[in-house]
């Protein structure tokens, strides 16, 4: 245990709580199917709208049924226990979502079986979303300035641990699986290409008509009020909504109304250290 909210589990820091060492253990039995579909990101780097998008293509009637669940239903997050059914009953294709590491997926994910869609978002953006975050998230210690969340964020001592070390274990490792990586800043400027390019990759290429439906669903504005897809359904226990929602701003550049100068020369600085011999690329506003 690192504090009271954090526990380290190999490369992984999880919120205590959410889930346990033995649980995340025991995905190493866990059985993959060639069919499943698995979204990875580090935490605020746009997870639900993926899911959002993704659970769109998979379902041919677009969840218009008022019996269709929640998006946390159709897209679970593999290591959380909350509510986890046994998913070796679901139908395929089972979609999950995921915050892990490599090390800590089921084995079984490797050898290209099964899909992965991995979504990063460029970090500066992405403290200032998981800062809010913590101000609503029960499970995670409310900052007492953003200025101290930003030093727990560069040295990796938050939930799922380093974005640096997420974001390059991944990419370091993507030839071992069937990987799409996609950034949050491409799917801002361009949604429609990134329904296309997910669906796609899915091997469900849609006509325009349906590609249309999709980008219409996933627009921010939309989704803060679809009710599945919002995750306002949350009980406020879990999430106070005064303090912050989970779709909160949607945009790219909010670092800019948070950070100061010297945070930005810091920021700069470790980021060219620790990311600079990578050809990732981000849009910072
Ligand atoms: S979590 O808790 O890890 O699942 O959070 P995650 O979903 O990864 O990230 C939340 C941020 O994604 C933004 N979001 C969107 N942006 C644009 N368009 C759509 N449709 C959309 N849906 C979610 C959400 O607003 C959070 O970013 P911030 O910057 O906090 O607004």
């Amino acid at each position: 245990k690192i504090t009271d909210y954090l526990c380290k589990y190999k490369d992984y820091i999880f919120a205590v709580g959410v889930t346990t060492a033995e649980y995340i253990d025991s995905l190493q039995n866990f059985e993959i199917r060639d069919t499943d579909v698995f979204l990875v990101t580090y935490p605020k780097s746009g997870t639900v709208w993926t899911q959002q998008i993704v659970a769109l293509i998979c379902e041919s009637d677009f969840r218009d049924s008022a019996l269709y669940p929640n998006n946390l239903e159709r897209m679970p997050w593999l290591e959380y226990l909350e509510g986890r059914p046994d998913y070796s009953l679901r139908p395929s294709p089972r979609l999950f979502a995921s915050h892990l590491t490599p090390a800590l997926m089921p084995p079984g994910l490797r050898d290209k079986k099964a899909k992965i869609i991995y979504v990063m978002r460029n970090p500066k953006d992405n403290v200032v979303s998981y800062y809010h975050f913590c101000n609503a998230w029960k499970y995670l210690e409310t900052p007492n300035s953003f200025d101290e969340f930003l030093q727990q964020y560069l040295v990796g001592q938050v939930g799922a641990a380093s974005w640096f070390d997420h974001v390059r274990v991944w990419y370091s490792q993507r030839k071992q699986y069937d990987i799409l990586f996609l950034t949050y800043e491409d799917m801002i400027m361009d949604l429609r290409s990134a329904v296309q390019q997910i669906s796609h990759f899915l091997g469900r290429d849609l006509d325009e008509a349906d590609i249309n439906r999709v980008v219409e669903k996933a627009t921010f504005k939309n989704m803060k009020t679809d009710p599945k897809a919002n995750y306002e359904f949350l009980p406020e226990e879990l999430l106070n909504r005064d303090k912050s929602l989970f779709l909160r701003k949607g945009t790219i550049g909010d670092w800019k109304n948070t950070f100061t100068v010297k945070q930005t020369e810091m920021f700069d600085r470790i980021y060219r250290e620790r990311m600079g011999d990578l050809p990732l690329k981000f849009i910072w506003e």
